[in-house]
Order: C-alpha cells, then sequence, then structure tokens
C-alpha cells in the first residue's frame, strides 16, 4: 500500500497493510468483544475481569470499559489492569451521562466482529458468554438475548418487588407495541454481530437504558434473535443507577418508536413539566387570590411561578444533557421567559383565529395549548438549550 496515499478504498482495507496482522508476531484478533458501562463501580472490576479470565479461556476476547467519568474513579482502576492485561481497555467519557451512549461508543470502538453488553455489577452471569458465542455461529443468529424470563417468569432474585413488576410492566408492553421477538427485551446482557449496531448507530437513542430494544427496533431489517436463560444476581458492590427519569425515558422511547419519531422522548417530558408548571399556576393565583390580591397582581405572579417552575424542571429533567448553570442559568431564565411570552401570544392569536371560524371553547382551548408548547418547545430546543 502507498503509504503516501491518505485515502483508504475498501479494497485497500481488506488487504492490511505489509507488516500488520501477522500473527506470528502479534497477538491473534480478538473473536468477542466485551463491552462494559460503568458508573461508579471501582469495586466489581477486579473480580469482574478475574471472572472473564476464567469463563473466557480459550477464546480471544477484548474488554472494552466505557466510563462516565465516575466521581470513584473506576477509569483509573481499568488503567491499571489494561497496564498489565492488553485485552482489557477503558474508554472515559467526559460531560456525558448514560448508559446507552456508553454500550455504542464501546460497540464502535471494538474490533472483535461479535460484540457482547454486559453490566459491570457481577448482576450477569458471565459463565453464559462462551455459550451466548457457540449460539451465534450455530444458529447463524444476529444476536443472542440472555433473559432473565425463559425460566422462571415471576422469579428474579436480583430484583425488588418494584423493580420486578416494573420491569414485567415495561417489558409487556414493549412486546405488545413493537416488533420485538424477545422474551425480555429491557435485558443489558445481549451479544450481537458489530456490523447490525454500525449500521444502526446513527439513529439509536443514547439516553437511558433502552439499548435492546433500540437495536431491535432500529435494523432495517428483521433480525434473527436467539434467546438463553440465566439467573440475574445481586449486585455485589455499588448502587443501581436505574431512577424515575431512566423509566420515563424508556416509556418516552417506545411512543417515539410508535409514532415513527414525531413525538420524542424529550417532547413528551417537556409536556410533563409544562402540566406540573400549570398545577404551580393555579395553586399559586388560588392561594393569592383567596389572600386578597387583585386578579391581575396574582395572575402576574402566577405566571411567574410556573415559568420559574418549568424553566428548573426542564434544565434538569428535558435538558440534562445540556443543562445550563451559574451565570447561564439566570441568561437562560431571561431567554425562557421572552421565547415563553411570545409563545402565549402565538397560542392565543393562533387560537383565536380558528375560534372566529370554528367556535367550539375546548377545541379552541386545546389548539391554543398544543401552538403554545410546541412552540415553546421548539423555541427551548433550539435556543434556550440548543446543543453546543
Ligand atoms: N458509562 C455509564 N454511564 N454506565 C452506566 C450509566 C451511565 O450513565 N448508568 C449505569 N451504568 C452502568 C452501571 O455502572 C452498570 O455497570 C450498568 O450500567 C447497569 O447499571 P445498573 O445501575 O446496575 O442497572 P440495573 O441493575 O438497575 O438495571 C439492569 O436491569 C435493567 C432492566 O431492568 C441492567 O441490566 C439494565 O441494563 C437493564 O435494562
Ligand atoms: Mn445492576
Amino acid at each position: 500500500m502507498n503509504a503516501a496515499n491518505p485515502e483508504m478504498t475498501q479494497s485497500t482495507l481488506d488487504t492490511p497493510p505489509e507488516g500488520i496482522g501477522d500473527t506470528s508476531v502479534e497477538p491473534p484478533a480478538p473473536s468477542l468483544s466485551i463491552v462494559i458501562p460503568t458508573f461508579n463501580e471501582i469495586d466489581n472490576i477486579v473480580p469482574l475481569v478475574g471472572r472473564l479470565h476464567r469463563t473466557l479461556a480459550g477464546i480471544e476476547w477484548e474488554a472494552i470499559f466505557v466510563d462516565d467519568d465516575s466521581r470513584d474513579h473506576t477509569i483509573e482502576m481499568v488503567r491499571t489492569i489494561s497496564l498489565r492485561d492488553r485485552r482489557v481497555r477503558g474508554i472515559r467519557r467526559v460531560n456525558r451521562r448514560g448508559l446507552a451512549g456508553a454500550c455504542i461508543e464501546g460497540i464502535l470502538s471494538s474490533s472483535a466482529p461479535v460484540v457482547a453488553v454486559m453490566d459491570a455489577d457481577l448482576q450477569h452471569d458471565e459463565t453464559r458468554l462462551p455459550e451466548m458465542l457457540r449460539m451465534m455461529d450455530a444458529l447463524s443468529a444476529d444476536l443472542v438475548v440472555a433473559t432473565r424470563y425463559k425460566n422462571e417468569p415471576h422469579d428474579i432474585d436480583g430484583l425488588t418487588k418494584l423493580r420486578h413488576t416494573g420491569s414485567r410492566v415495561a417489558t409487556q408492553l414493549a412486546q405488545r407495541l413493537l416488533p420485538t421477538q424477545t422474551s425480555d427485551p429491557m435485558s443489558g446482557f445481549f451479544m450481537v454481530r458489530r456490523v447490525i449496531v454500525e449500521a444502526a448507530a446513527p439513529k439509536l437513542s443514547l439516553q437511558g437504558f433502552k439499548i435492546l430494544l433500540d437495536i431491535l427496533t432500529s435494523s432495517s431489517r428483521p433480525l434473527a434473535v436467539a434467546e438463553l436463560p440465566y439467573d440475574f444476581r445481586p449486585r455485589l458492590h455499588g448502587n443501581s443507577k436505574l431512577d424515575a427519569t431512566i423509566v420515563t425515558e424508556y416509556f418516552g422511547l417506545i411512543v417515539a418508536k410508535l409514532t415513527g419519531g414525531l413525538i420524542t422522548p424529550r417532547f413528551l417530558m417537556f409536556c410533563a413539566v409544562g402540566s406540573v408548571g400549570l398545577l404551580v399556576h393555579l395553586s399559586v393565583l388560588r392561594l393569592l387570590l383567596v389572600n386578597g390580591l387583585s386578579f391581575p397582581a396574582a395572575q402576574t405572579f402566577a405566571m411567574m411561578g410556573a415559568i420559574l417552575s418549568n424553566y428548573t424542571l426542564n434544565n434538569a429533567l428535558t435538558y440534562r444533557d445540556r443543562r445550563r448553570r451559574g451565570w447561564r442559568f439566570i441568561t437562560g431564565l431571561a431567554l425562557f421567559s421572552l421565547l415563553c411570552s411570545f409563545g402565549v401570544l402565538a397560542g392565543v392569536g393562533l387560537s383565536t383565529l380558528i375560534y372566529n371560524q370554528e367556535p367550539h371553547w375546548w377545541l379552541d382551548g386545546i389548539a391554543g395549548a398544543v401552538i403554545g408548547a410546541v412552540w415553546n418547545y421548539i423555541t427551548s430546543s433550539a435556543i434556550t438549550w440548543r446543543a453546543r
């Protein structure tokens, strides 16, 4: 190959440059990459790598830890191991959070044709990995899901009762609504051909925990999915990061998929925050009126309360990946208030126009609210919390 030629065509990629890929001098390429997202998992790293060594003897493997800048310095533990073990490496992501995004970056950085995704906390039974790899070949599968439900659908030791019910409901909802072919679309433990993720990557959501469901529904062709049961173990060290926002995002993804991407999880969150704002508005209004304030004064304070509540909650939840802090928090509030007042004007103006044609107070009320919400959402996404 001509080293001076920077262009890499497919044919030059197929035949690697001389001296590269000579297995008599270099270690053989991995046949399995294991991507392990981590967030504050320092105490689990050494036990996990030890277990991988034991269970994967005889397989060429590599492990890629993808850490979102954990406060407990998980990544340093990974680096310490990498210094002695070339199979192990770490990616440190800064100013970012998200299990799905971490997994996708890990997969895209991997080298083997087959990639497994598993948690770092030892809840996933790593001894299933060789069998999963065997199934990939034997069944010509695109994806093998390690499922918690195949054997005993009503008993998962590692989950609390509430988590268990929630997980069950989420699973059934996904199964009913989406063309998924697995008993555990919420599983965080699966193996997939890397090309599948490479192709779907631009479409995948980076937030939340629903990566498997997302891969299953984003592929351009139906995937051949195999399943294998395992026992979900209790966590060894540290805490679960699954919280209410993650659950909300999951249901948001389902709605997004069902509406062909028209209604996004972010928009749903924006609307939920808006509903809280409405409650704040009405409560403040009532409180001040009862205490003898004039209507215009009470209404003004109520609106300010609602705007403050909407801004703070949107900053914390809807746009948490673009959160405004410090001085930018203040300027953002000013921007948000200004843009929302245009939203009110647009909503009132347009719904009045419609009212003059079609005088149904409720229909035009809803139209006004929708126009206002859409306006506020568009300006919030494009201006107040624009992607930087
Ligand atoms: N890089 C990164 N960034 N890793 C994360 C993040 C994040 O924002 N959030 C969580 N993780 C890592 C954790 O460190 C752990 O290794 C793994 O992702 C799973 O997180 P847990 O917090 O342990 O999740 P869980 O045990 O409550 O949830 C399990 O069950 C879910 C279904 O009920 C996981 O297997 C999920 O993948 C699964 O969807
Ligand atoms: Mn866990």
